[in-house]
């Protein structure tokens, strides 16, 4: 059967050329990069190399890249690395669960939480921000692109904000890298995460962007890895594997090539909506990053919908979270005002490098036919068309 894999926003396929850039760094050049003999020392520039293009693809000094385990680590970084029990931090509703639950955890230990809202297209409203600053706050964490519905927040008037009042800002970036220019300067802040596997590069491997002078407690303790801010030996052919990807996602971006997936993207999106009644796009009317669409089908249930699409060859998923057996609504689409119903009735598209115009075809093709079939089935569907 015919397999389509649009889901790259949980997770993408490792490209070619980064397998290849890896594969010699696990059994050939397999020095420990502290070591001082040669096999360390090839190691070692190897890493050094990989920082370079990680730090070119956000725009900042090599010495300003850590590398972690990938996204969560480095929202847990920044958080953790940062917050005492004294502190105030502001963050949003529609975060990733990394910072969120992170957030949580502080609140448990006497941190102050500020969560701000979104509005009906998930943005945050700056001035918000602003007036939600206290004496005490330390810290502003603000995502750069959501997850789920791929809108992309006005992060540099926030970074003003957080220069103005001499706070720090971190984004969540995971989404966004390879995906939208990033400059750190820009944007105006401290501390930036992101993550290999969403952008072609293994999973387990990312990086947290810490702006020369940021002092952070680390989280481990051990050597002296990572000029101490993150111990443990690196995880070498993750590192080189993020490089080649970082370095691979600034070409992209300079050629245009993201272009090619945003019209792919609109077209699935603009024929979608043309062909199937009672649809929408999550998200609307925002900022998004080029590669996802999440939209809703009223009258059905997305999980069903996830399933029927995966038998016929389709992956795809919804944001709702299976928490004790029950389906959670989405805590970002009900953050945006969807009613609970609409948010259990969202998918999430999200397209990557290696997928094809007949790809979006495919789906094109099976998407209306599976909701016209579910629509069938439903209770709901027929106690509408009834009245
Ligand atoms: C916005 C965002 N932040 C953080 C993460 C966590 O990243 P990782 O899977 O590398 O730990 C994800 C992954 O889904 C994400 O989408």
């Amino acid at each position: 059967m015919r397999r389509i894999y649009f889901d790259n926003n949980a997770t993408s396929p490792v490209l070619p050329e980064v397998f290849r850039a890896m594969k010699p760094y696990f059994a050939e050049h397999f020095g420990n990069a502290s070591s001082i003999h040669h096999h360390g020392q090839e190691t070692r520039a190897a890493v050094e190399r990989a920082r370079a293009s990680v730090a070119a693809l956000v725009g900042c000094r090599p010495s300003e890249i850590v590398f972690t385990s990938g996204g969560t680590e480095g929202d847990n970084l920044a958080l953790f690395g940062l917050l005492g029990s004294a502190d105030h931090l502001i963050t949003s509703t529609i975060e990733h669960h990394a910072v969120l639950n992170s957030s949580k955890h502080l609140q448990s230990v006497g941190c102050e939480v500020t969560y701000v809202p979104v509005d009906g297209r998930g943005l945050v409203d700056p001035d918000d921000i602003r007036r939600a600053l206290r004496p005490n706050t330390k810290l502003i964490t603000i995502m750069m692109a959501n997850n789920e519905t791929g809108v992309l927040q006005k992060v540099e008037p926030i970074g003003k904000i957080a220069a103005e009042a001499d706070v720090y800002f971190h984004s969540d970036a995971v989404q966004a890298a390879g995906k939208v220019p990033i400059d750190v300067k820009r944007i105006g802040c401290d501390l930036l995460s992101i993550s290999g596997h969403k952008m072609h590069a293994p999973q387990g491997i990312g990086a947290l962007y810490v702006r020369k002078g940021t002092v952070l407690q680390p989280m481990f303790y051990g050597g002296n890895h990572e000029r101490s801010r993150r111990a443990g030996t690196e995880n070498v052919p993750g590192i080189i594997g993020l490089g080649k990807a970082a370095e691979m996602a600034q070409q992209a971006l300079n050629a245009g090539d993201l272009e090619r997936i945003s019209a792919m993207r609109d077209r699935f999106e603009q024929r979608t909506l043309a062909e199937v009644e009672a649809t929408g796009v999550n998200g609307d009317g925002a900022p998004r990053i080029p590669n996802t669409s999440n939209l809703y089908f009223d009258l059905i249930e997305g999980e069903a919908l996830v399933i029927a699409l995966d038998l016929k060859g389709l992956a795809v998923s919804t944001g709702a979270a299976c928490s004790s057996g029950a389906i959670e609504p989405s805590h970002v689409l009900t953050a945006m005002g969807l009613p609970p119903a609409r948010a259990r009735a969202s998918l999430r598209f999200s397209l990557g490098k290696q997928n094809h115009l007949d790809e979006v075809e495919f789906a094109l093709d099976l998407v209306p036919q599976t909701v016209a079939r579910l629509r069938e089935l439903s209770p709901l569907h027929h106690a509408t068309t009834s009245k």
